[in-house]
């Protein structure tokens, strides 16, 4: 039995696999529509979502399966006291494979021990969010067609985004990968991604903190929301929130050919205006969210379609 709790859970070449699967289910989706029958998810979210929670149950239900969970810890007994460790053994009893998100880091992990069946972390506190990373590969290699000699610009609260720490874990691995970190001074990539994964690994990356400085050299423009629930005060984040605004202004200094990504939900650091330029990827990215969900479950519980 395997789980998912960081991208680095898949080797390259089952990565690879994965996301072939994925496009293949995008191709012939009626190839796919009874694979799960009988089967159950468990989605336990004790904290908010609605694309990962909707996807993980749209992906179940495209596979013929069923789902079951709960959206948020008040509406659980974690509210009572139950502890993952409990509430893992006896979703095991209920389902067949459960998406788990908690503001914990490392809590899926808790769970993943004591469960009887495949536990995948939806996203664990400001740590990782190895679906997204999936969901992003999927992006990528469907819309730019490779994964590696990139220049990638992730811009905004890198510190929190736990999308950007799991993607950049997950692209180190192609060649020709090079970042450009885009953020204030207070919210710079942690330094266990900068020492640990990127210079000991010889990533080339710069730290910038203007995206006009960095825009005209991006194949692939990462923009991510100032996360306000890991802020310990909500002054700090009332002076971050509106750092970056990605407008028509800034995209006409972007290559013609660069995707703008987003891991939603957006709430000012992408403008409306530029939702209807052809480059605007971050609607696709939700699509692909669900074909890769999809290919997981079926990965995860072994599932072959002929
Ligand atoms: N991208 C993402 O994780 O969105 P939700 O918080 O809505 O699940």
């Amino acid at each position: 039995m395997r789980h998912l709790m960081s991208p680095l859970d898949l080797s390259v070449e089952e990565l690879d696999k994965l996301l072939t699967l994925a496009t293949d289910i995008e191709k012939n989706p009626q190839k796919y529509a009874h694979a799960c029958e009988g089967k159950k998810l468990a989605t336990c979210f004790y904290e908010p979502s609605t694309r990962t929670r909707l996807s993980f149950e749209a992906a179940m239900l495209n596979l013929g399966g069923r789902v079951l969970g709960f959206a948020s810890a008040d509406s659980s007994s974690a509210s009572k006291g139950e502890s993952v460790s409990d509430t893992i053994r006896v979703i095991s009893c209920y389902a067949d494979i459960c998406a788990m998100r908690h503001p914990k880091e490392g809590a899926p992990l808790v769970a993943s021990q004591k469960s009887r069946i495949p536990v995948i972390n939806a996203g664990d506190g400001g740590h990782q969010h190895p679906t997204q990373t999936l969901t992003d590969l999927l992006t990528i290699r469907s819309l730019k067609g490779r994964l590696d000699n990139l220049t990638i610009g992730l811009c905004g609260d890198l510190k929190f985004g736990r999308t950007v720490h799991s993607l950049i874990q997950a692209l180190i691995r192609y060649p020709g990968i090079r970042f450009v970190l885009i953020s204030p001074e207070e919210l710079r990539i942690p330094s266990y991604i900068r020492e640990d994964v990127l210079k000991k690994n010889n990533i080339p990356f710069q730290e910038v903190e203007r995206l006009e400085d960095a825009i005209g050299d991006l194949d692939i423009l990462y923009m991510t929301r100032v996360q306000r629930e890991r802020f310990f005060n909500e002054e700090d984040y009332i002076r971050m929130k509106d750092f970056y605004i990605l407008n028509k202004a800034k995209m006409d200094l972007a290559k013609d050919d660069m995707i703008v990504m987003h891991p939603l939900p957006r709430v000012n650091e992408i403008s409306v205006e530029v939702d209807d330029d052809p480059r605007a990827a971050y609607f696709k990215q939700v699509q692909y969210g669900v074909y890769v969900r999809m290919a997981l479950i079926l990965t995860l519980l072994e599932v072959e379609v002929c």
